[in-house]
């Protein structure tokens, strides 16, 4: 089926090959052409990195992180994506307890505050559509969605996105294996409509019955021709997957009647046994952590297991690489 980019909201744009000064909000602003442009220029930055490479990139320019959500490698690879090129940053964690919020300022006035300062703004916020909003409030520079809710994470997609075409040279006629919290990973959200925009892609889903998509947004999906598949027990996992990609049960996001313990006893964990049982020797393992009861850290030593190697650092190449795009700066 042929691929149509999707309907935006009218406040962000398809990137179409111009970057310069868009909102990174959605997943559905790629095309397969835009996350070769950002993958290429990753590419380059690698070596700058791993060379420590002074640059000049974003000299002069200074970013905001504005995170409302607790964060690790999304938080810290911003930041230093910005220091590696030569930026400043504006580090507010917790802004509802250090800023104004604390005072009641309202979320649209606090964007406009931090767009004031800064040249571009990225945003962690708990509320699904909160990136959309800020783009929206913030009438001079982009925002970055660097996650919302249980809605999207688009950043984290092109680190994903660029650690599957690193490993295999292409995007398409792959087989992976997502499995946890389907219902709430906004990662994977992000994840399946990445992979929607190339051919022949097919992905098992492995859930608890509570944490599969809802029927509605499993249609949805699969109205972008992406085949899905849902599996309820790991015995039906295919042995050919080029990839698994595990998440953890999302419990700041369950409802307040959800059992989480129970939900955790039902939770398939990677162990070196269900790799032998049912991994191929090529495939890749992914995880956008933290782990909380998806992998067993034995699993660690095993090359196949990407997310400590290759998946955090490509974290930091790719937004170094979006940043110079959207800021103008390639
Ligand atoms: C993820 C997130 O925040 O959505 N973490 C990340 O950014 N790498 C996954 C998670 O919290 O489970």
């Amino acid at each position: 089926m042929q691929y149509v980019l999707p309907r935006l909201n009218d406040a962000v744009a398809h990137i179409q090959g111009d970057f310069h000064g868009k909102d990174i909000v959605s997943l559905d602003q790629f095309s397969a052409s835009d996350l070769h442009t950002v993958f290429s220029l990753a590419r380059q930055m690698k070596q700058l990195a791993l060379y420590n490479e002074p640059s000049h990139i974003l000299e002069g320019l200074v970013v905001a992180l504005l995170f409302f959500e607790p964060s690790s490698r999304t938080f810290g690879s911003f930041a230093a994506a910005v220091k590696r090129l030569g930026g400043q940053t504006l580090e507010i964690q917790n802004p509802e307890i250090v800023s104004s919020v604390s005072k009641g300022e309202s979320f649209e006035d606090t964007i406009r505050v931090f767009e004031a300062y800064s040249n571009a703004l990225v945003l962690r916020h708990s509320v699904p559509g909160a990136a959309l909003q800020a783009a929206q409030a913030a009438e001079f520079i982009p925002v970055i969605n660097a996650g919302d809710g249980n809605n999207e994470h688009p950043t984290q997609t092109l680190l994903d996105l660029f650690t599957l075409y690193e490993q295999f040279g292409r995007l398409d006629y792959l087989t992976g294996l997502v499995a946890g919290d389907l219902a709430n990973s906004r990662t994977l959200h992000s994840l399946i409509r990445g992979l929607s925009l190339f051919r022949g892609n097919t992905i098992y889903l492995l859930a608890s019955e509570r944490l599969r998509l809802a029927p509605a947004e499993l249609a949805a999906f699969e109205e972008r021709g992406i085949r899905l598949i849902e599996i309820s027990s790991e015995k039906d996992i295919p042995k050919t997957c080029n990839f698994w990609y595990w998440t953890r049960i999302q419990r700041e996001r369950l409802a307040a009647g959800d059992d989480y313990q129970g939900l955790m006893r039902e939770q398939v964990i990677v162990t070196p046994q269900l790799l032998k049982e049912y991994a191929s020797p090529d495939m890749i393992l992914l995880d956008p952590l933290p782990r909380v009861g998806t992998i067993d850290p034995s699993v660690d030593a095993d090359p196949r297991a990407v997310y400590l190697r290759s998946q955090i650092r490509n974290g930091m190449y790719v937004r170094m690489a979006l940043l110079a795009l959207i800021l103008g700066r390639a």
